[in-house]
């Protein structure tokens, strides 16, 4: 061989994988496999140390009884009479140089509305101001059983971070303990370890999800992960449908909004049984792994959040891990949605007629009102086959939600007061509020198809999330109570919140485990 053809011949051997190149998907190669940094570990005593630092619960401007020495209290109350300081909710005092206290926070949670949602806040908040403080952390302030249980929460809440990409200076933040101080500390460790744990455990995986980059979480990849997360948790039954099953079973509306995607779609069925065979709750969620808006394209500006919008079922998934690892007395299906929204050779266009696993027709005149179209065959497939006493919704369904409500609240869409009413109450129990909005039967009349049973959107705009919700419900039985909860407004933080650092919020885990625990 001529010399330079054989070094050709060399190269080429050498850089040539062992696999096509056709069966990488993406580049192959993962960003990181790194965990994020580690965080404060969260224990419980009865007696507060008299060094590092300390976070007081305030009601008011009186400093809870036998919470620091005589000296002490005097410092604190003399700084809280020239600071003015009243214990307002969400207002804090942060000292230095009192005994030997590293740094003192008055934390305020106020005297008015829901003490324990108040004291939660006020120690996320604590967590996130204290995030870089060097010394160990001690909470106190006269604190009951549930009290501290609920400020462990709002700790591992704040705490969380997101930040296993991050290679340089990547400054780990203190991990020396946050002690929370309690008469009852044995109690309340027990209901922290037996159950709140468990919840904000589902509201990281819910934030690790929705966080994660749609080159890193895709459907084959949420399953995955959302498996890892249960483990073998017990009476939880996991099933996964590929396409070929969907295909079998009609599902052409939600294996359409795939088919753009070299990311096949899924759809994940977790039950958990914890009360015998009463009708279980459905949780429905929506799951694209990244919505590009597919043939109709959305513009550039933005387009990254999209990553999140399978937030809904996310945090489905995280409301189940959190009632399956606390033992709760439920029984509930968690199913996620899972397609990405790609354009492509294959993709979907404006104008295509699908069928969904109903038989009802659709024809597709936006190819972004993507999310309708899978929860139409989901909701579908969990009547048909789980008989549900109950089938809530969670989607990132429409911008328009965003408009009307901002992150404040999350539209609250259904046709049965009962349940209604319930998922408000969950909502306001946990500080994630939602605002029912109307289903009128009028707008489905605007979305009649010349063609088909209904089309995916109204042209001409109109009341978007209220289309949108219409939409989704014209796919589910009447005689089952449903309710519908848009959340495009509210499962990303632009800023930080008290228990939610910036970035994916988590919203829902809380309300509807919360929802789960108390529906009949
Ligand atoms: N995922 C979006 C909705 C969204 C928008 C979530 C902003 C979070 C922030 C959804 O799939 C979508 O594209 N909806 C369209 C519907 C329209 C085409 C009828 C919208 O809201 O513009
Ligand atoms: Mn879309
Ligand atoms: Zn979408």
């Amino acid at each position: 061989m001529h010399r330079s053809l054989f070094a050709l011949a060399l190269a080429t051997t050498t850089i040539t994988p062992a696999f096509a190149q056709a069966d990488v998907i993406g580049s192959g190669i993962v960003p990181s496999t790194a965990a994020h940094s580690q965080t404060r570990p969260i224990n419980f005593a009865t007696t507060a140390p008299t060094s590092g630092a300390l976070v007081i619960m305030m009601r008011d401007a009186t400093l809870p009884t036998n919470v620091v020495d005589a000296a002490t209290a005097q410092a604190l109350n003399a700084a809280i009479a020239s600071a003015k300081f009243e214990g307002k909710e969400g207002s804090t005092l942060s000292l230095r140089g009192i005994g030997n206290y590293a740094r003192i926070v008055l934390s305020g949670v106020g005297e008015e509305g829901d003490r324990i949602t108040h004291i939660r806040n006020a120690s996320g908040k604590a967590a996130q101001d204290l995030r870089d403080e060097a010394q160990p952390v001690t909470i106190t302030g006269g604190l009951n059983q549930d009290e501290a249980a609920a400020v462990a929460l709002g700790y591992a809440m704040g705490q969380y971070r997101f930040d296993r990409y991050k290679t340089v200076d990547r400054k780990a933040p203190p991990t020396n303990p946050v002690t929370i101080i309690s008469s009852d500390a044995g109690s309340a460790e027990a209901l922290w370890k037996s159950r709140h744990a468990a919840l904000a455990e589902g509201v990281s995986l819910s934030r690790d999800l929705a966080a994660e980059p749609a080159n890193v979480i895709y459907p084959e990849t949420f399953v995955e992960r959302v498996r890892a997360a249960f483990g073998n948790t017990a009476n939880v039954k996991i099933e996964v449908l590929d396409e070929p099953m969907m295909r079998k079973l009609g599902m052409g509306s939600l294996v359409g909004v795939g088919q753009g995607s070299r990311r096949p779609s899924r759809m994940m069925i977790v039950e958990y049984r914890g009360a015998g065979d009463s009708a279980p709750l459905a949780m429905v969620g929506k799951g694209i792994t990244f919505d590009s808006g597919g043939t109709s394209l959305k513009p550039g500006a933005g387009m990254w959040e999209m990553k999140a919008d399978m937030s809904g079922a996310a945090s489905i998934m995280g409301a189940v891990l959190s009632l399956a690892k606390s033992k709760a007395s439920v029984n509930v299906i968690g199913v996620a949605a899972l397609s990405e929204n790609m354009p492509g050779g294959n993709a979907q266009r404006p104008g295509d007629v699908v069928r969904t696993m109903s038989g009802k027709t659709i024809e597709i005149l936006n190819t972004d009102a993507e999310g309708r179209l899978v929860m139409a065959d989901a909701n579908e497939y969990v009547v048909a086959n789980k008989k549900p006493g109950a089938l809530v919704n969670m989607a990132t369904l429409t911008g328009s939600i965003v408009g009307a409500l901002n992150d404040e609240y999350a539209g609250l869409f259904s046709r049965d007061d009962r349940l209604a009413a319930a998922v408000t109450a969950a909502g306001t129990a946990t500080g994630e509020d939602v605002w029912r909005m109307p289903l009128h039967k009028n707008y489905l009349n605007d979305m009649k198809s010349d063609i088909a049973d209904i089309k995916n959107v109204a042209e001409g705009g109109g009341p978007g999330a209220g289309l949108g919700a219409t939409f989704v419900g014209f796919f589910v039985d009447k005689n089952v109570p449903w309710a519908h909860l848009d959340i495009a407004g509210v499962n990303w933080a632009d800023k930080a919140g008290p228990v939610t650092p910036k970035g994916a919020s988590g919203w829902g885990v809380q309300l509807l485990d919360a929802l789960a625990r108390n529906w009949k």
